[in-house]
């Protein structure tokens, strides 16, 4: 069977995924909806800078929901501290009109059930009404996190923790939008909004749920932390300088405390280089599971591409993780899914490239 698709919010991670869609046999891509009026009415391949696809953008979503396509690929960009609300009517429109999602957009919505509020009570209303399924998955929040310790745990007979990592060098990203996220270059964490009081916690939450729920476990609060490290001595990134003695890594955990233990936990390290944090013995760019108990477990996923990709193996990965789904959450049952819902959904493209 061919599911049609619609690419909603072509940008970084969606070029990725228009790929994905053109190269996976049993999907067709038949429609885009943009957001800025400069990019109507423009070919789809072209604005994801590869070869025209015959699909024309549009900026109307009612002619696009009103079209027969199966599911929309929703990978609208936001900024990660703002209030993530913004696009969520259209989220719940889109479920309405009959049309599956597989979404990337806020990624805390990997495990909707687990939010505060009406959200997921929403997202199942619109999914009943319309008789469709939606499912985040992304890699963290996502497959990187989540998928990989559900892996793990399948072959644990007792699970004392769950620890999630996830390891990061962005001393490649252009443009100052991750130094200062992080507070690289900084002297002072405090300048460094992903280390804000709650700001972990609000991003990582769902799937510490996630993961207590598949353990069996209830999370009775949530504890984060954080330490930073210090350039030695002055380096360059593509980004501009890192001073000497500014921030030049950040370490941040997010803990599901249940009994006064961390039963699971998510971690970042960001690095700026590849020396730095030498205790994880983490090469590269990638993930942890580690689950201790019996047996303990530890898998390390490593994400990269072959040395001709020009593009970000991580993006291509996060984009995968969701147009891979498609399949599987077409054919679901109506109503809001999540990672421990969904048999495997491996790729199906033996090697095209685009
Ligand atoms: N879970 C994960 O691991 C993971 C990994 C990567 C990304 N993500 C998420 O995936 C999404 C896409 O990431 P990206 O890097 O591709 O984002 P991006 O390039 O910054 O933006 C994607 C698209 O969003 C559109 N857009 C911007 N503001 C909008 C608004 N107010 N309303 C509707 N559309 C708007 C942009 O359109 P214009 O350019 O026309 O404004 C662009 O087409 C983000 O939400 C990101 O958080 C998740």
């Amino acid at each position: 069977m061919t599911y049609r698709v619609i690419q909603w919010a072509p940008g970084v991670v969606a070029r990725e995924a228009v790929a994905g869609v053109v190269g996976h046999p049993d999907l067709e891509l038949t429609g885009a909806w943009v957001h800025s009026a400069d990019k109507d009415g423009r070919d789809v391949g072209e604005l994801c800078g590869l070869d025209p696809l015959g699909v024309l953008a549009t900026r109307d979503k009612d002619a696009l929901l009103a079209t027969d396509a199966d599911c929309v690929c929703f990978t609208v960009g936001r900024n990660w501290v703002e209030d993530p609300t913004e696009s969520f009517e259209d989220l719940l429109r889109i479920l309405r009109s009959g049309k599956n999602v597989v979404n990337l957009w806020w990624p805390t919505l990997v495990y909707p059930r687990a939010l505060a509020g009406d959200f997921y009570k929403d997202l199942e209303k619109a999914c009943l009404e319309g008789g469709t399924s939606f499912c985040t998955v992304g890699m963290d929040p996502g497959y990187g996190t989540a998928g990989l310790a559900l892996s793990a745990l399948t072959l644990v007979r007792e699970v004392s923790s769950v620890h999630m990592y996830q390891v990061m060098n962005n001393a490649h990203w252009e443009g100052p939008g991750i130094t200062k996220f992080f507070g690289f270059g900084q002297r002072d964490s405090a300048a460094s909004p992903i280390l804000r009081p709650g700001v972990t916690t609000n991003y990582h939450a769902t799937t510490l749920h996630l993961l207590a729920d598949a353990i069996g476990t209830e999370i009775e609060e949530i504890v984060e932390d954080h330490s930073v490290i210090y350039a030695d001595e002055a380096f360059e990134i593509a980004s501009g300088s890192i001073p000497a003695g500014t921030i030049s890594g950040v370490r941040y955990r997010v803990k599901g405390m249940v009994g006064g233990q961390a039963r699971v936990v998510v971690e970042h390290v960001e690095r700026l280089r590849e020396e730095d944090f030498p205790e994880l013995e983490f090469r590269g760019d990638g993930y942890r599971a580690e689950v201790t108990g019996l047996p303990s477990i530890r898998l390390d996923m490593t994400v990269s591409a072959p040395p001709d990709y020009t593009g970000d193996p991580v993006a291509v990965a996060s984009a995968m993780s969701v147009v891979n789904a498609i399949p599987r959450v077409c054919a679901a049952p109506p109503g809001v899914l999540s990672l421990l819902d969904l048999p495997p959904f491996p790729s199906k493209n033996s090697g095209t490239r685009n």
